[in-house]
Parts: structure tokens; C-alpha cells; sequence
């Protein structure tokens, strides 16, 4: 949507707020957290902004939604005290997304995203993540067909299509979200970010973006290689 239009005030694009003039690059690569050691966390997601990517992924899980526990606010607010400037995506795979806006809000998070297989009716979620300053995103399980959230794709930023059923880093990519993608790029708007997460490596990469994917999210094929910026510059191009 265009600012000041009939939705709303203006609002910033994606992470635009604290992401500054990174906006301009084509292709977003989004370290995924999850896959850092977490006994050293800020020295890791510092080393990867350091290294190319230009956004920290959140992954957020309740144990509920996936069969995995992993981070909260408190997290989220730790890396922003200590890496203001970096813009932290979040990715909630929670039951109740709409208890945890507001706490990520006050933690600092750039951006939001939550799934639509618990928010059938997403907007009054999206327009409470844009009231609090905050980007908003609309993901999609490998189940779950791209017309999910085609209705709602000019009330968002992102658009996130799992490539893993979610709950842990490491899996394999599912090639048979790919169309999707696609089908999501070509419904949406222009300057929709279309995101892919899951499995995503130098081999499956260059798929991604043929398939109109503009922010690649990894945590094992980063945090698990020696050398984070050789890994990232692979992902953006290779
Ligand atoms: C999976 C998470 C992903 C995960 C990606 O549930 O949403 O962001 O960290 O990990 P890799 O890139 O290792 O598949
Ligand atoms: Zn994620």
C-alpha cells in the first residue's frame, strides 16, 4: 500500500525504520539466529551482519505450534541493547500470536511476521503491529496453499513461505513450496518482500530467487559454516 492511503497512516517498508539504506539491495539474506551458539549470541549475530546479512531472524517458538521450544522478548531485547541499528525480524511460531506484539514491540523488533494457520483473520493483528511501528508479515506452512493469504498480500510487507514444516533448523528443503512462491510474487503487490525459510543453501538458493523469493532466511547453512560471509554472499548470488 502507498503511504497516508485509506488503510492507514504511512508506514515504514520492510524494516525500513531501522534498516536504512540496505533497503536498496535486490536480494535481503536473513541470518536465522537458531542456528547460533547461543553461549555467544551477540558475538555470532554480530559476526553475520558483519559478514554480509542485513537482517537478524527471530525465531520464536512455543512448544505448541511446533514441537520445539526456542526464544522470547527478552532475547529479541538483549540483541537490540546490544546491536541497536540491526534490524530484527521476527518469526513467531506460536498458537497466540497477538499475546506477544506489544512485548516485541518493546523489545525492539523491526518486524513481525505470524501464521495464518492460527490468525484466520489476520488484519486487526497487522494493523496492531503497524500502530506499534513495527513491519508486518503473513506466513505460510508447507500444507497450506499460497491463497491463504493472496487476499491480504497489499495489507503486508512480507510474504514468508516455509520450505520446512517448522520447529528446527537443519531440515531439508522442500522444493514443492517453489510455485507458491511464485504464485505469491506474481498476486502481490510491488515492493512485497517475498521470504523463504527453511533448508535454504547455496544449492537451493538460486531456485528461491528465480521463483521471485527477495529475502532468504538460513541458520545452518550460516552459523554452521566457518566462513559467514563466504556462506552469505553464496546465498545472495550463488
Ligand atoms: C524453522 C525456522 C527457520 C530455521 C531455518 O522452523 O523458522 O527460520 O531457523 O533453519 P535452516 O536454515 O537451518 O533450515
Ligand atoms: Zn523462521
Amino acid at each position: 500500500m502507498q503511504p497516508g492511503s485509506a488503510h492507514g497512516p504511512a508506514r515504514p517498508a520492510f524494516g525500513g525504520v531501522r534498516f536504512g539504506d540496505r533497503l536498496a539491495r535486490g536480494i535481503l539474506v536473513a541470518p536465522s539466529i537458531l542456528s547460533a551458539d547461543f553461549a555467544r549470541l551477540a558475538d555470532d549475530a554480530r559476526a553475520s551482519l558483519a559478514a554480509g546479512g542485513d537482517l537478524l531472524h527471530v525465531d520464536v517458538m512455543d512448544g505448541h505450534f511446533v514441537p520445539n521450544l526456542s526464544m522470547g522478548p527478552a532475547v529479541c531485547g538483549s540483541l537490540h541493547r546490544a546491536m541497536p541499528d540491526a534490524c530484527l525480524d521476527v518469526h513467531l511460531m506460536v498458537t497466540d500470536p497477538a499475546a506477544y506484539i506489544e512485548p516485541f514491540a518493546k523489545a525492539g523488533a523491526a518486524h513481525v511476521t505470524f501464521h495464518i494457520e492460527v490468525v484466520p483473520d489476520p488484519l486487526p493483528l497487522v494493523d496492531r503491529i503497524h500502530a506499534l511501528g513495527m513491519s508486518a508479515g503473513l506466513a505460510i506452512n508447507p500444507d497450506t496453499p499460497a491463497e491463504a493469504i493472496v487476499p491480504f498480500l497489499d495489507r503486508i510487507e512480507l510474504a514468508l513461505v516455509m520450505s520446512v514444516h517448522p520447529g528446527f533448523s537443519g531440515q531439508k528443503f522442500i522444493a514443492q513450496v517453489l510455485p507458491k512462491t511464485r504464485a505469491l510474487r506474481d498476486a502481490g503487490p510491488a515492493g512485497l518482500r517475498v521470504q523463504m525459510d527453511g533448508g535454504v543453501a547455496p544449492d537451493s538458493a538460486p531456485s528461491c530467487r528465480a521463483h521471485g523469493c527477495d529475502v532468504i532466511v538460513a541458520a545452518s547453512a550460516i552459523y554452521g559454516r566457518p566462513d559467514y560471509a563466504t556462506a552469505i554472499a553464496a546465498l545472495r548470488a550463488g
